[in-house]
């Protein structure tokens, strides 16, 4: 193949990449796409003659070969229960041991000890919320945002009820949907104790400054929670770069299947008492793991983890004998450096939809403060309208709230069925941003509606 893989991403080191570093390594991910796309079967499938565009990532993302594989060689192989004196027992233990390993390289913590695995982010959300609830008592206050999914923010709410606890909420600056820090450092005081805070907006696609906000919690004697389940298909993290003293995510919203992944610093799983069973272990964060895990999704993981370590090792820069934590790492680089690309196209393309109204950051020279999640609303049509029709021609784009409740609510879309929002992942081709537009502009074009011309958003742009 023709591509140039000699070129070497700069290391990144904050939340935000600084991609402008970063010019050459879109260019080799971008032009490898086929062969990224080859590597997960489901990107084959057709729709009435054309591929079928998935743009519904935000949602959940499709998975590599590689994690089929390894999820039917678990099933076929390796399928036992924990700690069993015999093969398929020995060999389930190593596989998930090694996807503890694995996931501890890609959060960037400490060892496997520092990650676990769960249902999902939201399940796993309630325990840590209950276990830190049994520390807290009346006064004790709570800081949610209004950028943040339902998940960081319904199980502290329910802290109020059963330990009398005050939540504090952080609003945000609705020209372009990010968290107003002034009134983060408001809100701030001597009785906080948890800061809840996401990485990247499920919404909008805006990017937190985290480490800044970790700092603030941090200088007022709060603990951190960060919803990484956006970001991370999208944004290196290190979770001790981020000083976080938590941070959760959602395999299958970067490559794998569904499950939820955990990290805590260790003295903070030692110190907070889970809700679990005898037989888990009181060490490390098996006691935040209750009962069976589904071994062959935690299998499957690993082949996540394999698939991107690869993808760090042939077009991130990382080198044949690469660790796996600097294989993920220049992975991670190179995605969130190519998606760049991806940004820049799909808001000049959105840009020419008459009568679609972009919200969230769409200055395109801010283009590093966001990932490629874009919600908006046509002129004339429901969101729901407009995510049907784009369904019919194969284009699968979500609409509604998708559960940022108070984000939407804040925009005063709640009555109004919400935005559309179209997500792409570095599976994603720059073909499909314009055929997305061909089809938004031929439903706007349809309605005919007069004087449906450009509208600017809320910055004052127009997308
Ligand atoms: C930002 C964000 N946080 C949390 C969740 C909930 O994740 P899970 O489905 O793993 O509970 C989602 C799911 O859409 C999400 O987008």
């Amino acid at each position: 193949m023709s591509v140039d893989r000699t070129e070497k991403p700069h290391a990144v080191t904050s939340e935000i990449a600084r991609v402008s570093e970063l010019a050459a390594a879109p260019l080799s991910l971008r032009a490898a796409v086929a062969e990224i796309r080859a590597q997960f079967p489901a990107l084959s499938r057709g729709h009435d003659g054309r591929p079928y565009s998935y743009l519904d990532g935000p949602g959940g993302t499709q998975v590599p070969r590689r994690t089929i594989e390894a999820m039917t060689r678990y099933l076929e192989r390796s399928n036992a229960n924990h700690e069993g004196a015999f093969a398929t027992s020995e060999e389930s233990d190593a596989i998930l041991g090694e996807a503890h390993a694995a996931a501890a390289d890609f959060l960037g913590a400490g060892g496997p000890d520092e990650v676990a695995f769960g249902q999902n982010m939201t399940t796993m959300t309630f325990a840590v919320s209950r276990a830190i609830g049994r520390t807290l008592k009346p006064g004790d206050e709570v800081v949610v945002t209004r950028l943040d999914h339902d998940a960081n923010v319904a199980p502290w709410l329910a802290l109020q009820e059963e330990r009398g606890v005050t939540v504090r909420w952080v609003g945000i600056r609705e020209a372009d949907c990010t968290l107003d820090l002034t009134e983060l450092e408001r809100v701030l005081g001597p009785q906080t104790r948890v800061v809840a805070v996401g990485l990247a907006s499920n919404a909008v696609g805006t990017v937190n400054p985290v480490r800044q906000i970790v700092a603030m919690a941090h200088a007022a004697g709060a603990m951190t929670y960060v919803d990484a389940v956006h970001a991370a298909p999208h944004v290196p993290i290190d979770v001790q770069a981020f000083d976080t003293d938590f941070l959760v995510c959602s395999p299958y919203k970067f490559f794998g299947p569904p499950l939820g992944l955990l990290y805590g610093k260790p003295e903070r799983l030692e110190q907070l008492a889970s809700y679990k069973v005898r037989p888990a272990t009181d060490e490390g964060s098996g006691k935040w793991e209750t009962g069976t895990l589904p071994g062959e999704s935690i299998a499957g993981v690993l082949g996540t983890f394999d698939y991107l370590a690869w993808l760090g090792r042939e077009f991130g820069g990382a080198g044949a004998g690469a660790s796996r934590r600097a294989a993920l790492a220049a992975a991670m680089e190179t995605i969130h450096a190519a998606e760049r690309g991806l940004s820049l196209a799909a808001l000049a393309a959105l840009g020419g939809v008459p009568g679609l109204k972009l919200r969230g950051i769409t200055d395109p020279d801010r283009v590093d403060e966001r990932v490629p999640t874009f919600a908006f609303t046509l002129a004339g049509r429901s969101p729901r309208e407009v995510a049907a029709e784009l369904g019919r021609a194969g284009i699968a784009v979500w609409d509604g709230d998708y559960y940022a409740y108070e984000l939407i609510r804040t925009l005063g879309l709640a009555e109004t069925g919400g935005m559309v929002r179209v997500g792409f992942v570095h599976y994603n081709e720059d073909s499909e941003i314009d055929r997305l537009a061909e089809a938004l502009r031929a439903m706007a074009g349809s309605l005919a509606a007069p004087g449906a011309g450009l509208s600017a958003g809320p910055d004052g742009r127009t997308a």
